[in-house]
């Protein structure tokens, strides 16, 4: 038998592998949802098991609004997770949410549409009306807030999350009305992950990775995101990571 889950971890853009992660082994269980979007690999971090998926899959076939974010949550369930930290690439919007930033907000906007959003959905299930007032569990932020303070890796401790449906990146405009709602991130990711997680019942906090200033947010407010730039500051941004989740 082996040791209990610690810790569940759903990698973004850029997050396909969890470094650091020692004797691995892979499983991919089948769910009432369906399939995960890839193997789930178990292995140990900071002498705790810890299990880790890649959110899009690992070569990043699946965009945000394919992704099956139901069979993911139930799959880590299965193998017995009830903490589950939610690695999302995003945007920063305001000003302390800049490229590179690490954050762990404590709150979230949901645009996005046509996605299945409940786990209520099939004839005779109980419809559950789940308390969202505050979308991620703040016992696991305070935990990753204190990990990061212990390993010495930077920081910010709150913002509001805004999920919006991609995947194409975001107008000026639609950025602007985020700010005006509160966002001070952008992801496409974040929902229905969140709400699902609730209505399971898993502890869910969202680490979030900032890869770009938003479209019209930064000092430049022509700037071209690329691919690239994405993926260079994400990998940047992460190299605290392994030494977060130890000690987490
Ligand atoms: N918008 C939405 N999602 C994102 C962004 C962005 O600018 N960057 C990384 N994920």
């Amino acid at each position: 038998m082996s040791d209990p889950i610690a810790l569940a971890v759903i990698g973004g853009t850029g997050l396909y592998k969890l470094a650091d992660l020692q004797d691995v082994r892979t499983v991919q269980p089948d769910t009432r949802f369906g399939a995960a979007s890839g193997p789930i690999r178990i292995g140990t971090l900071g002498g705790h098991t810890v299990a880790f998926l890649a959110r899009h899959g690992e070569g990043h076939s699946l965009p945000p609004h394919k992704i099956n974010y139901r069979a993911n949550l139930a799959a880590l369930q299965s193998l017995g997770a009830t903490r589950v930290l939610a690695l999302n690439t995003v945007g920063g919007i305001t000003e302390r949410f800049g490229p590179r930033v690490l954050a762990c907000p404590d709150q979230l906007i949901d645009y996005t549409w046509g996605r299945i959003s409940t786990i209520c959905e099939e004839p005779g299930t109980e419809v559950l009306h789940v308390d969202f007032g505050e979308p991620y569990t703040r016992s696991l932020r305070e935990a990753v807030i204190d990990a990061a303070g212990r390993a010495g890796v930077a920081l910010v401790a709150d913002g509001c999350y805004g999920a919006t449906q991609g995947p194409r990146l975001e107008t000026r405009a639609e950025i602007a009305r985020l700010r005006r709602d509160g966002c001070d991130l952008v992801g496409m990711t974040g929902m229905p992950e969140a709400g699902l997680a609730r209505e399971l019942g898993l502890e869910y906090a969202c680490l979030a990775i900032v890869a770009n200033w938003a479209a019209g947010a930064g000092p430049d407010p022509d700037e071209v995101i690329t691919l690239q730039d994405v993926l260079d500051n994400v990998a940047a941004a992460s190299s605290g990571l392994p030494r977060l989740l130890s000690a987490l």
